[in-house]
C-alpha cells in the first residue's frame, strides 16, 4: 500500500474551515469547560431612552396595519469573505421600533401581533455554559463574538416582551402567509420609511449627538492636515483622522468616507481615497458619525489645504454657498421639499449663465427641456437625513417630493459644483475644482435651525479655521 492510499479521504468543502485546529470534543472536555464558572451578572439594565419613543412609533404601526402580523428582522451579519463578517448594523426599521441600535443582537426578530395585541423581540439569547455553543461555535458563541443578553434584559431595556428566537418557527408556522406582512412588502416598507420623516425629539437628541461628533472629527481632519499634505496618499490620512475621531468617541461611520482632493473632489462618491494631497489642492471632505442608535451626521466641507483659495477656487465656492444660502433663506414649514432643489439650481443655473458656460439664459436652461447648467451638478440638492444617511428612501416619490416642509424634519443642503479635468466647456483655470458645502438642517416653528453651523462655511471662516491649525 502506497502512502497516498493511507490519507483519510478529503473533507467536503462546507467543513474545510476547520482544517486550522481540532477542537477537543471528548465528553471528559466538555464537562471540564462547563464548570466552575462564576454566575452571569443578569443584572436588569435601565431602560433605554428611546423605549418610550419606540412604543409609540409600534402603537402607530399597529393601528395603521391592524388584523395583520407585522415582522420586521434586524438582519443576519453580512460576510466580507470566506468567514470573515462586516460589523454589525441592524435594520434601521428594526432601529426605529425597537431603539435598539448597535448593540443589537444579530438575527433579532420584532413582532408586531396587531390581532392579540402583543409584541415581541425574538432573540438568540445568552447561551448556557453546558452548550457547545459558547465555546464552540465561531460564528455566534461568546468565546468568539462575546456574551449576549438575557431575555429578561433586553425586555428590561427595551421595555417590551422577548422569546427565544427558537420559538419563531412554531410561532411563524401557525400564520397563514397572508396575515403576515414582512419589509418584503411595499407598503409596509414605504409606510415605515414615511413615518421617518418628522423626528420626534428623541431622534433630534441623537442627530444633535451624531453632528456634534462629526464636528469633532472634521476638527481632527484639520488638525492633522499637515501630515496628510505632501503624502503620497493623503486621502487616507484624511480619512483616518475622521475614522479615528469617531472611533474614540466611541461610534461607528453612517457611510464610507469621501476624502477627495483636487479633481477627486470631481467624482460624486469617491471612497478609494488613495489619493495624493498637495499644496494649493482644494479638499472635499464629505463623512458621518453614527452614534450608538444609528442616527447619522452628513457633512461636507471643501477647504483651500494650505489655508488659502486661488481666486478660481474661490469663484466656484463662493457660486456654491450662495446657492446653498439660498436654499437656507427660503427653507420653513409649508414650503414644498422640491422647492429646495429648485432653488440652488436657480442659482447655479445663473452662475454657468453669467460666466458663459452655457450660450442660452438662466431661465432657459432652467426649462425641463434644457437643465444644461446641470452638467455642473448632477446630484440633488438636499435629503432626508436620519437612521440611513439617504433616510426615508423607500417613500412614495410624490411624496417626497411634494410634502410640505413640516417641524421636526432634517435634511441636508448640499449644493456643489464640479468641473471635470477635462471638461472642454470651461475655461482651463477651473478644471478640476469641486466643490459642494454640505450642512444638516432641522425645520423649526419657522424656518431652519443649521445644526452642522459649528463648522465654519464663508471663506474667511474657512481660511481661518484652517491658517489656525498650521
Ligand atoms: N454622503 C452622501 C451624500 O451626501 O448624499
Ligand atoms: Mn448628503
Ligand atoms: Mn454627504
Amino acid at each position: 500500500m502506497s502512502n497516498e492510499d493511507q490519507k483519510p479521504a478529503e473533507a467536503p468543502l462546507k467543513e474545510r474551515g476547520t482544517y486550522r485546529s481540532h477542537r477537543p470534543q471528548g465528553p471528559k472536555f466538555l464537562a471540564y469547560i462547563s464548570a466552575n464558572w462564576a454566575d452571569r451578572d443578569n443584572t436588569l439594565p435601565a431602560r433605554a431612552e428611546a423605549a418610550p419613543f419606540a412604543k409609540a412609533r409600534r402603537a402607530v404601526v399597529a393601528e395603521r396595519f391592524a388584523g395583520k402580523v407585522v415582522m420586521i428582522e434586524a438582519g443576519a451579519m453580512k460576510t466580507r469573505s470566506n468567514d470573515t463578517e462586516y460589523r454589525y448594523r441592524p435594520h434601521s426599521a428594526f432601529a426605529h421600533l425597537t431603539g435598539w441600535g448597535s448593540a443589537t443582537v444579530p438575527d433579532s426578530v420584532l413582532v408586531i401581533d396587531t390581532r392579540h395585541s402583543t409584541q415581541t423581540i425574538y432573540l438568540r439569547e445568552t447561551a448556557g455554559r453546558n452548550s457547545e455553543e459558547f465555546f464552540a461555535n465561531s460564528a455566534i458563541g461568546e468565546f468568539w463574538l462575546g456574551p449576549r443578553p438575557t431575555l429578561e434584559q433586553v425586555s428590561a431595556l427595551l421595555d417590551i416582551d422577548t422569546k427565544p428566537i427558537g420559538d419563531l418557527d412554531d410561532f411563524r408556522s401557525e400564520l397563514h402567509d397572508s396575515d403576515v406582512l414582512t419589509l418584503e412588502n411595499d407598503e409596509l416598507s414605504e409606510y415605515l420609511s414615511e413615518l421617518r420623516f418628522v423626528k420626534d425629539s428623541q431622534e433630534i437628541a441623537e442627530m444633535r449627538k451624531a453632528i456634534a461628533a462629526s464636528v469633532k472629527g472634521f476638527e481632527e481632519v484639520a488638525k492633522n492636515l499637515s501630515k496628510a499634505v505632501g503624502h503620497k496618499r493623503g486621502e487616507r490620512v484624511v480619512e483616518t483622522s475622521f475614522f479615528s475621531q469617531a472611533r474614540i468617541e466611541g461610534y461607528d461611520l453612517g457611510y464610507e468616507t469621501i476624502a477627495a482632493a483636487g479633481h477627486h473632489a470631481c467624482i460624486l462618491h469617491w471612497m478609494v481615497n488613495d489619493g495624493p494631497i498637495k499644496d494649493g489642492d482644494l479638499l472635499l471632505l464629505d463623512a458621518g458619525v453614527e452614534v450608538d442608535s444609528l442616527y447619522t451626521a452628513d457633512i461636507t466641507r471643501t477647504i483651500p489645504v494650505n489655508g488659502k483659495f486661488t481666486d478660481p477656487q474661490r469663484k466656484v465656492y463662493e457660486a456654491v454657498l450662495k446657492a446653498a444660502d439660498a436654499v437656507f433663506a427660503i427653507a420653513k414649514p409649508g414650503l414644498a421639499f422640491r422647492e429646495l432643489h429648485a432653488e440652488a439650481m436657480r442659482v447655479i443655473a445663473e452662475t454657468v449663465s453669467e460666466w458663459g458656460f452655457i450660450d442660452i439664459s438662466a431661465e432657459e436652461s432652467l426649462k425641463p427641456e434644457n437643465q444644461l447648467h446641470r452638467r455642473w451638478m448632477v446630484h440633488g440638492t438636499s435629503h432626508h437625513l436620519g437612521l440611513d444617511v439617504h433616510d426615508c428612501a423607500q417613500a412614495k416619490r410624490d411624496l417626497y417630493l411634494d410634502q410640505v416642509l413640516a417641524p421636526g424634519m432634517v435634511f441636508t443642503i448640499e449644493p456643489g459644483l464640479y468641473f471635470q479635468p477635462d471638461d472642454l466647456m470651461v475655461p482651463a483655470e477651473m478644471r478640476g475644482i469641486g466643490v459642494r458645502i454640505e450642512d444638516n438642517v432641522l425645520v423649526t416653528e419657522t424656518g431652519v435651525e443649521n445644526l452642522s453651523a459649528a463648522l465654519p462655511r464663508r471663506v474667511d471662516e474657512v481660511e481661518a479655521w484652517i491658517a489656525k491649525t498650521r
